[in-house]
């Protein structure tokens, strides 16, 4: 039987909640189908910090080499620990020396649950730069707490960046409806985002196939909102992705249907998969955090080992379930009744 070794960064809050309930579901997929999930769960967190320092030992990063695949639940505790410093201390530097370059959202609607707007038929797969772009960390900040301090945080956008993850989109448009929305903002920003549109225009004659769409970030916001349905692979920078992806997973009914997938395309390192939400600590611990975008987030790590029959299943199962009104609205059902009806769902 294939094993695979995950390493479970349950993290802060209801990331907790949700990586157990997903856990759950995966490793009942794997019984199903013939493949073993062993996992190893790392305490990095928060509450870590508080203890040692640090949000995950010196040596975490090589520790998190050797696994198959990284599964996160949440990070952060802004009640006790500034954002800044517990994000840095975790999740973006695995983001970074993983080269996990692809983030993977997508968004649609699940069978039962009714977003904000009107229309439905949307199925967009938004592909966010993972590495680089407004969230290098090029910066400082000078005469600080003075009259006259000065901060400046500078994007990078390097050749070798903004080409791999324009491939990495192109050859997902070619998997799905052959089109490719490229969302910049080059009518303001002269150099990174007229460069990133260049390069886009060089490497479409890669990819005939495919149609091309440049869009400016504001425009796409309004686009989503209006006529999602005209959408299909997006790909943005760092910033404008994350951006768009909230925006995403509220047209989809909510964060806690936004799952994600920080892709290493070319296997080098280990891929994570965590939900877009994060620890929210008002509802952490009460069983009532939506367990879906969790085990959507599984679902993907399912299809990137290779999976792809559980991983089809799995989502099946979750459609069957919101299909039945369970788990389509906030606090409607709790974690542990959602996760037992996906479970059982997944037996039939
Ligand atoms: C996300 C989150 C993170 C990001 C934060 C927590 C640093 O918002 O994954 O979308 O901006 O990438
Ligand atoms: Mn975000």
């Amino acid at each position: 039987m294939t094993t695979y070794n995950l390493a479970l960064i349950p993290g802060d809050g209801i990331g907790v909640d949700v990586t157990e309930a997903a856990m759950r579901v995966m490793v009942a997929a794997g019984a199903r189908f013939g493949f073993d999930l062993k996992s190893e769960t790392l305490p990095w967190s928060c509450a870590y910090y508080h203890e040692t320092g640090a949000m995950m030992p010196e040596n975490g990063i090589a520790y998190l080499r050797g696994f198959d695949a990284i599964y996160l639940g949440a990070v952060g505790w802004p009640l006790s620990v500034p954002d800044a410093v517990s994000l840095h201390g975790l999740l973006l530097p695995i983001r970074k020396a993983f080269n996990q370059y692809a983030n993977i959202r997508p968004h649609r609607l699940l069978a039962g649950v009714e977003g904000p707007l009107r229309t439905d038929g949307f199925d967009i797969l938004c592909i966010r730069e993972n590495t680089e772009g407004e969230y290098a960390g090029a910066g400082g900040r000078v005469h600080h707490g003075m009259q006259n301090e000065v901060a400046v945080e500078t994007s990078v956008f390097t050749r070798a960046g903004v080409e791999r993850i324009l491939r990495f989109g192109f050859e997902q448009a070619q998997a799905r409806r052959k089109h490719l929305t490229s969302v910049t903002k080059s009518n303001a920003q002269k150099y990174s985002m007229v460069f990133w549109d260049e390069v886009t225009r060089e490497l479409a004659a890669d990819y005939p196939d495919v149609t091309v769409n440049h869009m400016h970030i504001d425009a796409m916001a309004a686009k989503m909102v209006m006529a999602p349905q005209d959408l299909d692979v997006v790909v943005a920078s760092n910033l404008f992705g994350d951006i768009l992806t909230d925006l995403g997973a509220a047209i989809q009914g909510g964060l806690g249907f936004a799952a994600s997938a920080n892709i290493n395309p070319d296997r080098s390192a280990p891929s994570m998969f965590e939900p877009v939400h994060g620890s929210a600590p008002d509802i952490a611990g009460k069983n009532i955090a939506n367990p879906i975008a969790a085990i959507w987030s599984g679902v993907m790590m399912l299809e990137h080992l290779g999976e792809a029959a559980a991983a089809e299943a799995v989502l099946t199962a979750v459609e069957a379930v919101t299909g039945q009104g369970i788990g389509t609205r906030p606090g409607k059902n709790t974690t542990e009744e959602i996760t037992t009806a996906v479970m059982a769902a997944l037996e039939v």
